[in-house]
């Protein structure tokens, strides 16, 4: 079987956790230092933060930015769950604006339509490795005083116009199996405002400036030195993932034919971290069958858009016609 994600781990990797397993330092400690420097790096931004998964990421950022009851945040219903639960976490509201269906990606135009005084980020989700469109994000945003989360959690060493996502707002990403590159589980938090990155460092240590004096409500959402030790050995590769599967996409778009193949913006370096197709006149499923039949992994990203999940429609309510979104996976 062709699996749909498979973590390439190789020996640097395994050496790496070895050592940190000889060193005696197994939780947070240097390696994830070095991780968070080095990530910060390959982003252009002066800090990253290291935690537990994509999840604490976007929950960590939402509430570094002060961000809680009362507000709302303008995001995608297409996309992983984590993205608009992060919200709720925080006691925040999602409000969900359509997406382009080329790109899959929020709508840029349909957003200032969503901003209501209660409005106090956007959270755009590079989705599938491609970026948002962020120049009319970022004008809008700067219009309106808004705050800028991203959830590039699919999309590491992504970009637009020339600058890697993760470096417009506040980034977060994960570093799930799946992911472009992997730390096993694992988040990361990229910034270059001084103050965000230390209120991210307090919130994922219980609330603590000073050992064991906790000012405000935190949780544990540090990286062990073995989850960074791995990060660090894949963030030393991601250039080569991403180039062959820039590559294998390039070669499936020139030769597939009687599919819509991803669509590539002007000015994006899509990483593909799905190569995502969309299947028209009900012949999905036939294929998703005859791929799995011939051992070629696949799947339906997302079956369900977010507002029509059954906990945002039976616990919150939501009842929007979103007219793309559901689109988005015939
Ligand atoms: C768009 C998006 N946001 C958030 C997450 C959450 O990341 P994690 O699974 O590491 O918590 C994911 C993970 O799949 C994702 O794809």
């Amino acid at each position: 079987m062709i699996s749909i994600a498979k973590p390439l781990i190789g020996p640097e990797e395994k050496q790496a956790v070895l050592e940190v397993l000889d060193s005696g330092i197994i939780a947070q400690g240097p390696r994830v230092k070095a991780f968070e420097q080095e990530f910060a790096a390959m982003c252009g931004v002066d800090h990253a933060i290291a935690t537990t998964s994509g999840t604490t990421a976007l929950h960590t950022a939402l509430l570094a930015h002060g961000i809680g009851i009362g507000d709302e945040v303008i995001t995608s219903p297409f996309t992983f769950i984590a993205s608009a639960n992060s919200i709720l976490y925080v006691g925040a509201k999602p409000v969900f604006v359509d997406i382009d269906p080329q790109t899959f990606n929020i709508n840029p135009s349909l957003i200032e339509a969503a901003i209501t005084s209660h409005t106090k980020a956007i959270m755009p989700v590079h989705l599938f490795g491609l970026s948002c469109d962020m120049d009319p994000i970022m004008s809008l945003a700067d219009q309106y005083g808004l705050l800028v989360i991203e959830d590039a959690c699919q999309s590491h060493g992504a970009k637009y116009r020339g600058k890697t996502v993760g470096s417009f707002g506040t980034g977060t990403f994960s570093l799930y199996p799946t992911k472009n590159i992997t730390s096993a589980e694992g988040g990361m938090i990229t910034t270059n405002d001084s103050q965000i990155a230390e209120n991210c460092r307090v919130i994922r240590q219980h609330g603590m400036r000073r050992r064991y004096y906790h000012d405000e409500l935190g949780f544990n959402f540090r990286m062990t030195d073995v989850h960074a030790a791995i990060g660090l050995a894949q963030l030393k590769k991601l250039d080569k993932f991403n180039q062959a599967r820039i590559r294998n996409a390039h070669v499936l778009s020139s030769r597939l034919r009687g599919v819509t193949p991803p669509f590539i913006p002007e000015g994006c370096h899509h990483v593909f971290h799905q190569y995502t197709i969309c299947i028209t006149g009900g012949k999905r499923d036939a294929l998703l069958d005859y791929l799995t039949d011939h051992e070629i992994g696949t799947g339906v990203y997302y079956p369900v858009p977010i507002h029509k999940q059954t906990y945002y429609q039976s616990q919150l309510g939501y009842n929007l016609s979103l007219p793309e979104t559901p689109a988005a996976h015939c």
